[in-house]
C-alpha cells in the first residue's frame, strides 16, 4: 500500500486546475488520476472542495539576520516552521561573504546554522562582497557544489555589503561562464547617501524620509545599469525585490526581446504603500528598497498578470517593533526588512486571486513553478507531477483569518499585515510526503529539511524560460 492519497482536490497545474487524486509514497508524488482507480494509501485526505497547489518556494528570505546592530526574532526551525504554516515547502536563504574570507567560508558558516534545524528543504545563494582572486578561483566551485545564483548588493555601502559596478561586472563574466545566475540588490547608493545625508543636516529624521531620500529613480537608474551591463555580456539576470513601475517597464521591453531578464516583488509592495511610513509606526515599515505609491502597485500586479514579473518573494526579515526603535531618533539608523513570510500566499490569494488580478494558476507559478526553473529546483519542486518531490499545500479558499501577532510562532510583537482580513487560508502543508503542518497542528520534525543542490538549465541563459 502507499503511504498517501489526497482525493479530490483541486489540483493546480501551470494552465490548468483539474479536480483530481494524487497518490504520494516515499515522499514523491507517484501517480495523479481520477479516485477511482488511484491505489489504497495507508492514509487517505479528502481535499474536496480545496486547491492542491504545489508547495510554495520562497527564494528571498534571511534567517537570524544580523544587521544594523539587530539580530531578527528567529532561527533556522522556527521560520521554517512558520513560513511552511503559510504552505511554503523551500526556502533559498543568503550566505552573505565577510571581507577576507571566502564565500565558501560563508556557505559552511550557514549551513552549520540550518542543517538538521529546517523542517523543509533549503537553499542559499552565495552573497559576494570581496571580490579578490581566490573569491574569482571560487565561482565554479560554489555553481558545481549546487550554490549557482548569486545576490550582490549595490547598496549597504557603510555596511560593508556593496559592490562596485568594476566587482559586478566580473561576477556577471564569472557566473556566466560557469552556468550561473547574478541577481542584485539594485539601488544607486551615491545619490542615497547624498539624499540621506543632506535630509539629515536638515534635521529631517522621521521614517517617512527613507522613502524620501530612495526616491523611485535611484532604484529605476540601478535596475538599468543592471539590465546594460548584463546585456553587455549577454547574460541572465535576476533582480530582487522590483518595487518601481518604470522597472516593471524596462523588465517588459527586455522580455520582448527575448532576454533572459526575470523580475521578483514581494509581497509588502503588493499590499503596502509609502503611506505606511507616515503613521505613528512607520519605522516598523522601514525596507529596501522603500514602499512605494498606488501606482507603482498597480504596475506590479500588472507585471504579474501579463508574465513580466516572474516571483513574489517575502524579503522575510525578522525584525520586531522593539529592535526597529534602535532608529527611533532617526530613519537611518532602524535595521532595515519586514517579517510576515508565513501569510505570502494567503495575502496574496486574498488580494490577487480574489480580485481577479491573477488567476490561481498564475499564483501558483509565481509562488513556486517560476522560482524553481529560475534557480534550477525544476521539476523536483514547483510542479504537481509524477516523480517530483511530494511538496503540496491544500488550501481552502474559504477559511478565513485575520492576520495577529497572537499566534506568531516565533514571538513577533509586529506583522505588516495586522488586522488584515484574507479569505482563503492553507489547511495542510506537506513536505517530500509527509504531513507536517493539519488544521493548525505541527507535525513536522526538526531536521527533516535538507540542503538543497540545485542546477540552473543552460536554457535559462540564453532565453527566459518563465
Ligand atoms: O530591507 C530589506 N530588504 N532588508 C533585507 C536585506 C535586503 O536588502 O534584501
Ligand atoms: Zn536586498
Ligand atoms: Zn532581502
Amino acid at each position: 500500500m502507499i503511504e498517501l492519497v489526497i482525493k479530490n482536490g483541486k489540483v493546480v497545474f501551470p494552465s490548468d486546475t483539474i479536480e483530481t487524486s494524487i497518490a504520494i509514497d516515499q515522499g514523491k508524488i507517484v501517480a495523479i488520476g481520477s479516485s477511482s482507480i488511484m491505489p489504497r494509501g495507508v492514509k487517505s485526505l479528502d481535499a474536496e472542495g480545496k486547491f492542491v497547489l504545489p508547495g510554495c518556494i520562497d527564494p528571498h528570505v534571511h534567517v537570524r539576520d544580523v544587521f544594523m546592530g539587530a539580530t531578527a526574532n528567529d532561527d533556522f526551525f522556527l521560520a521554517s516552521k512558520a513560513t511552511s504554516l503559510g504552505g511554503t515547502t523551500t526556502i533559498i536563504d543568503f550566505a552573505i561573504q565577510k571581507k577576507a574570507c571566502l564565500p565558501i567560508d560563508a556557505v559552511q558558516e550557514r549551513r552549520a546554522e540550518a542543517d538538521g534545524e529546517v523542517v523543509i528543504d533549503y537553499s542559499l545563494h552565495p552573497s559576494i562582497t570581496d571580490l579578490t582572486p581566490e573569491t574569482i578561483d571560487q565561482f565554479k566551485e560554489l555553481i558545481d557544489l549546487g550554490l549557482p545564483s548569486f545576490k550582490l548588493f549595490l547598496v549597504y555601502r557603510k555596511d560593508g555589503l556593496m559592490v562596485d559596478d568594476g566587482t559586478l561586472l566580473k561576477v556577471f563574466e564569472e557566473t556566466k561562464a560557469h552556468g550561473g545566475l547574478v541577481g542584485l540588490h539594485a539601488e544607486n547608493v551615491a545619490i542615497i547617501d547624498y539624499l540621506r545625508d543632506e535630509a539629515l543636516r536638515k534635521g529631517h529624521r522621521k521614517a517617512i524620509y527613507h522613502a524620501y531620500t530612495r526616491p523611485p529613480i535611484t532604484e529605476a537608474e540601478a535596475v538599468n545599469r543592471a539590465i546594460f551591463l548584463a546585456n553587455h555580456l549577454n547574460a541572465p539576470y535576476y533582480n530582487f525585490h522590483l518595487t518601481i513601475k518604470e522597472g516593471v517597464e524596462m523588465f517588459r521591453e527586455e522580455r520582448k526581446r527575448g532576454r533572459p531578464m526575470y523580475a521578483e516583488t514581494c509581497t509588502h509592495y503588493l499590499v503596502k504603500t509609502i503611506e505606511d511610513l507616515k503613521g505613528s509606526k512607520g519605522i516598523n515599515f522601514i525596507c529596501n528598497p522603500p514602499l512605494r505609491q498606488e501606482e507603482d502597485q498597480k504596475a506590479l500586479w500588472k507585471g504579474l498578470a501579463d508574465g513580466t514579473v516572474s516571483v513574489v518573494s517575502s524579503d522575510q526579515v525578522a525584525f520586531t517593533a522593539e529592535m526597529k526603535k534602535l532608529g527611533e531618533d532617526s530613519f537611518d539608523m532602524v535595521p532595515n526588512g519586514v517579517p510576515g513570510h508565513e501569510f505570502r500566499l494567503p495575502i496574496l490569494f486574498s488580494e490577487g486571486v480574489r480580485k481577479k488580478r491573477i488567476n490561481i494558476n498564475r499564483l501558483s507559478e509565481i509562488t513556486s513553478t517560476n522560482a524553481a526553473k529560475i534557480f534550477g529546483l525544476y521539476p523536483k519542486k514547483g510542479i504537481i507531477n509524477v516523480g517530483s518531490d511530494a511538496d503540496i499545500v491544500i488550501f481552502d479558499p474559504n477559511l478565513k483569518k485575520t492576520i495577529t501577532t497572537e499566534d506568531s510562532l516565533y514571538s513577533m510583537d509586529w506583522y505588516p499585515y495586522e488586522g488584515m482580513t484574507v479569505k482563503g487560508y492553507p489547511v495542510i502543508t506537506i513536505s517530500k510526503g509527509k504531513i507536517i503542518w493539519e488544521n493548525g497542528e505541527f507535525q513536522g520534525k526538526k531536521g527533516d529539511g535538507e540542503f538543497l543542490r540545485r542546477t540552473i538549465s543552460q536554457d535559462l541563459l540564453r532565453t527566459p524560460v518563465v
